[in-house]
């Protein structure tokens, strides 16, 4: 046990958690060199965080040509996986050159709750609730006020009994537009005020006894089944020929919905599937400072919605047009948050033209349809190993030390041929030995 480790200076913590590595030394001196040379830089980042030894980077990439709604977007990607953005981009071209990608926004109320247990006459407590509501929204106009001159703010109050599930057990239910903030903050200090705000209410109406309330939490929901992003493409099945690498058009069509259709069946494929879907929408969304955990979260339960886990994409055929389209809850914003402080997002949002959040929602649902047509492309024609090996052989090289001259001969051997690392080991061999 380390008591008052936040406290120590971030040299020290440093050495200490180096000191837990093979080579303590060595391992000092890496975390050091990963520190952000720029002091200023380095004490923003150490700022978001707690207990800060080093920074961990990750590729920062970007995927051109995404057509969306007619307007083109170089779309930041930040992630580890060698294949997503070689594969984004790839759909993005191949969706350019038919139109684009379609999307739309069907709403962005987010969700929140107070939840509490009220041992009285429940009956007595919706009858109140009008006047309650009044009450509530003068209660936390404090908090409200800035937020509503952007024309965001509390949209509604609702009382839920959820008896039915634990006894005395209700929700306020409380649903906020936040505009182009993700609204995290916001929702919670609202939240929390409405909570004291109830308990305030009830103590001053004649008829209650605050003894029969305990106030259990005030916190967002990430099930954000109203903060939709929908995203579709679209061509006739004849122009699908170009994708489908050596099968007839309508083959590969019929492959194609046949994978969808299992995904939206099947849940160890649907998860896979999504898997494929959120590569890409997480890459966006950490590239541009924003949470990719509350968007996983949302995006698998609202997988579930109806009670079985499912594909967040369809695809369908109809009068010779196919058509391949995902809807999911995105919780974005473009202000505040990381989206600004952070340097790299703040960069982010500029390379896509300071998008507000409705754009970045569509966006990011796009960059996850692209990679999920990319993926299930691949798995339906020529399968996924031979396009991730590779992308993966630059990294075999790179961990075989080749040289630049051997680095393009490895290269161009392995166009043609099957990649793994022995392979590529045996050939680098064979290459020295000659
Ligand atoms: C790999 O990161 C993602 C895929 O497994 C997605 C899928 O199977 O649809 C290729």
């Amino acid at each position: 046990m380390i008591k008052g480790f936040s406290k120590l200076p971030a040299q020290q913590k440093l050495q200490i958690a180096a000191g837990k590595c093979h080579d303590p030394k060595a391992a000092a001196l890496l975390f050091e060199s990963f520190r952000h040379p720029d002091q200023e830089i380095q004490k923003i980042l150490a700022g978001i965080s707690e207990n800060t030894i080093s920074n961990y980077p990750l590729p920062y990439n970007v995927a051109p040509n995404f057509l969306i709604n007619g307007k083109e977007y170089m779309v930041p990607m930040v992630t580890e996986e060698s294949s997503v953005v070689a594969a984004a981009a790839s759909a993005a071209r191949f969706w350019h050159e038919r139109g684009g990608f379609n999307a739309t926004v069907s709403g962005t109320v987010k969700n929140g709750h107070v939840h509490f247990l009220y041992k009285g006459d429940s009956k007595q407590l919706e009858r109140v609730m009008p006047d309650m509501r009044v009450f509530l929204r003068k209660y936390v106009w404090r908090i409200t006020k800035k937020m509503e001159e952007r024309g965001g703010g509390i949209r509604d109050m609702v009382l839920d009994d959820r008896t039915n599930i634990m006894p005395h057990y209700f929700q306020m239910h409380v649903t906020f537009e936040t505009k182009d903030a993700m609204g995290a903050n916001f929702i919670n200090s609202c939240l929390e005020e409405l909570s004291a705000g109830i308990k305030a209410f009830l103590s001053d109406t004649p008829g209650f006894n605050t003894q029969d309330l305990e106030l259990l939490m005030a916190i967002l929901s990430n099930y954000n089944e109203q903060c939709l992003a929908q995203v579709k493409v679209s061509c006739s099945v004849d122009a699908l020929e170009q994708a489908a690498a050596g099968l007839s058009a309508g083959e590969f069509a019929r492959r194609f919905i046949l994978a969808v259709n299992i995904a939206e069946a099947d849940v160890y494929r649907a998860t896979t599937h999504n898997k494929g879907i959120m590569n890409g929408v997480d890459a966006v969304i950490i590239a541009t400072g924003n949470d990719f955990r509350a968007i996983e979260a949302g995006a698998h339960a609202y997988a579930s919605r109806t009670g079985q886990y499912r594909s967040l994409s369809t695809a369908t055929l109809h009068n010779n047009t196919f058509t391949f389209s995902l809807e999911m809850p995105m919780t974005v914003g473009t202000t505040g948050g990381l989206t600004r402080l952070h340097p790299l997002a703040a960069r982010s949002l500029e390379i896509l033209g300071d998008p507000n959040a409705e754009t970045l929602m569509k966006i990011a649902a796009a960059a996850g349809l692209a990679n999920n047509f990319a993926a299930i492309r691949s798995l339906t024609t020529t399968g996924i190993q031979s396009g991730h090996m590779q992308m993966h052989l630059s990294n075999i090289i790179l961990q075989l030390n080749a040289s630049q001259q051997e680095a393009t001969e490895i290269q161009s051997h392995f166009s043609t041929k099957k990649v793994s690392y022995q392979a590529v080991a045996d050939y680098l061999r064979e290459l020295r030995n000659n």
